[in-house]
């Protein structure tokens, strides 16, 4: 009971700092996104979300659903692909989330299909938000840029920021996808 009160007042008080604060979240029709989206908005924030086509329900529809989102979330046309895509989305943001990305499992052409729109996407994002000034970015990474390292994963070992993928084993085990995904980190 106590915890509950105290969860609550936290949440009020978080409320409270979020109020008239604007953010945005790119890639807003996504899985990780949409969660980022209605967090955003239970805590009070005004959330600046960008899709690749506003007009689309299937993609927009749940996000348009979520409390607060009536009020306090304005959904924008970004693509990736296109320079300055995410200007109007991010002027005035004093945070930006950044998740959206091309998400495959089967894939022909990694370099045009995934790295394309993956690297230069994410620098156009951090274009606009150089722009804008904006004061925090937060990136999704994959999970690909930490998993393929050869060390063990007993219940013991704590995985941490100094591990990262070695590019010749996602080669040998997984593929072009996997080598893709980490090599922009090291160039
Ligand atoms: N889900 C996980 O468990 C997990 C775990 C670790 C890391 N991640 C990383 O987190 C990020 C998001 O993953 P997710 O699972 O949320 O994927 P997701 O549901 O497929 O969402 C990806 C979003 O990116 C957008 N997008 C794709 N290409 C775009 C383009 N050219 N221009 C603009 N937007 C584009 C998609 O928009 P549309 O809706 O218009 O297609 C979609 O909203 C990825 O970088 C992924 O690697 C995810």
């Amino acid at each position: 009971m106590a915890e509950k009160q105290q969860e609550g007042s936290n949440v009020e008080e978080g409320s409270s700092r979020a109020a008239g604060k604007v953010v945005c979240v790119t890639g807003a029709s996504g899985y990780i996104a949409s969660w980022i989206v209605k967090l955003l908005l239970d805590r009070g924030y005004t959330v600046h979300g960008t899709v690749r086509d506003t007009a689309d329900p299937d993609k927009t529809w749940h996000l348009r659903a979520l409390d607060g989102a009536n009020d306090r979330l304005q959904l924008f046309n970004a693509n990736l692909l296109e320079e300055g895509s995410f200007d109007a989305a991010i002027d005035g943001c004093e945070c930006v989330f950044h998740a959206a990305s091309p998400v495959f499992f089967t894939i022909k052409d990694p370099k045009a299909e995934l790295l394309e729109a993956a690297v230069s996407g994410t620098l156009n994002v951090l274009r606009s938000c150089k722009k804008a000034s904006v004061k925090r970015v937060v990136i999704t990474s994959s999970m690909a840029a930490v998993t393929f390292n050869g060390k063990p994963r007993t219940p013991d070992v704590i995985v941490d920021e100094t591990w990262f993928s070695v590019p010749e084993l996602c080669e040998k085990h997984q593929g072009h996808l996997l080598h893709t995904l980490i090599l922009p980190m090291d160039g």
